[in-house]
């Protein structure tokens, strides 16, 4: 499997009045031809800076301060306003947080479709129409409702319908950050199950960003684990259920509630994620890791590779080896 996509120590920050918030930090992790890859990590850990920094969409007060985001071979960062433009369309989309904020409630769903398709592909309107039903097929949608405004649609069918606006031009890679928030938990899991179901028909690249590790560790092939703005470990989903090398994954493990095993005990993560103006000069886990050593305080652990495609930052694993609880 190729590589799609290429994050190479990214860093991005934004200014705050009481100082510069480091939101993401150092980052750096790749997506695979056909790979679901999730992101995952408490509220506050960089996972949406991250995702809108690929697609270039941070904007003052917030700012990329280094790194490289390589498409398909292409550098995203170095794209005019004009080549971004059809990239987000035909190389890399998003499936948006609310369905609301991608449909347009005065045009019917196949006009704002077959626009989309229009602008960005030399195709007859014919061709463009076909293309839309085929889509609201895909998405699970009888081809004859788009004609269907917005409003005639439930909330999981909108989003259906977001999802298929953002597949119109055939992306390579979708972001998907929280998608179905607002949705009930069964609809969320309906929708949930179509991007996977669409993942491996197209095979797509899927960024799926979410709170739900459940959810995330039931269909992704590889999760990224980050904390306040740092990857602190990234493995495949089998190495983080079974393997999980970093204190704060195992914590964020124990703190989940096991579906198979619901007698296991649910233990919270004490302590919260610090505040990422000044956050803490060594390990940002420090204060909350249980196995925390003098050196955690001062130095950084860098992300490295602990064993083939699994990669983790902490000093712990610098040892021969060590294994933790
Ligand atoms: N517009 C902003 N202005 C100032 N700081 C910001 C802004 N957006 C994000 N940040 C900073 O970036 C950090 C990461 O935020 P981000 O939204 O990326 O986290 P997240 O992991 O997506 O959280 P959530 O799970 O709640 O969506 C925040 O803790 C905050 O310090
Ligand atoms: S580096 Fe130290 S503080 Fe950080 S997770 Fe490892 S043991 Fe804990
Ligand atoms: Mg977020």
């Amino acid at each position: 499997m190729g590589t799609v996509l290429s994050v190479e120590n990214l860093s991005t920050y934004f200014k705050t009045e009481k100082g510069i918030a480091k939101a993401v930090e150092n980052v750096s992790f790749t997506v695979k031809e056909g790979e679901m890859l999730g992101i995952i990590g408490e509220s506050g850990c960089g996972k949406t800076t991250v995702a809108q920094s690929i697609l270039r969409l941070i904007e003052y007060p917030g700012k990329v301060v280094s790194g490289d985001v390589h498409l398909n071979g292409k550098n995203i960062m170095k794209l005019s306003d004009s080549q971004l433009s059809d990239l987000r369309w035909k190389e890399l989309s998003v499936i948006p947080q609310s369905a609301m904020n991608a449909l347009n409630p005065v045009y019917t769903v196949g006009d704002q479709i077959m626009e989309a398709i229009l602008l960005h592909e030399k195709v007859s309107k014919k061709d463009a129409e076909l293309r839309v039903k085929k889509l609201l097929e895909l998405v699970g949608i009888k081809g004859d409702r788009w004609k269907s405004y917005p409003h005639e649609f439930s909330g999981g069918m909108k989003q259906r319908v977001a999802i298929a606006m953002a597949l119109a031009c055939n992306p390579k890679l979708v972001i998907s950050d929280e998608s179905t928030t607002g949705l009930d938990v069964l609809t969320q899991a309906q929708v949930i199950a179509l991007i996977k179901d669409l993942q491996r028909k197209l095979n797509l690249s899927v960024i799926l960003i979410s709170h739900d590790l459940p959810m995330v560790t039931a269909i992704c092939d590889r999760i990224v684990i980050m904390y306040a703005g740092r990857i602190v470990e990234w493995a495949s989903t089998k190495d983080i259920l079974k393997d999980a090398r970093h204190p704060y994954s195992s914590a964020l493990l124990k703190a989940t509630p096991d579906l198979a095993d619901p007698d296991r005990e649910v233990i919270s993560i004490p302590g919260s994620v610090p505040n990422l103006v000044n956050p803490p000069k060594g390990c940002r886990f420090e204060t909350r890791c249980a196995f925390a050593m003098e050196r955690c305080k001062i130095e950084n652990p860098v992300l490295r590779e602990v064993k083939p495609g699994h990669f983790t930052a902490c000093f712990l694993e610098e040892g021969e080896g060590n294994h933790h609880g």
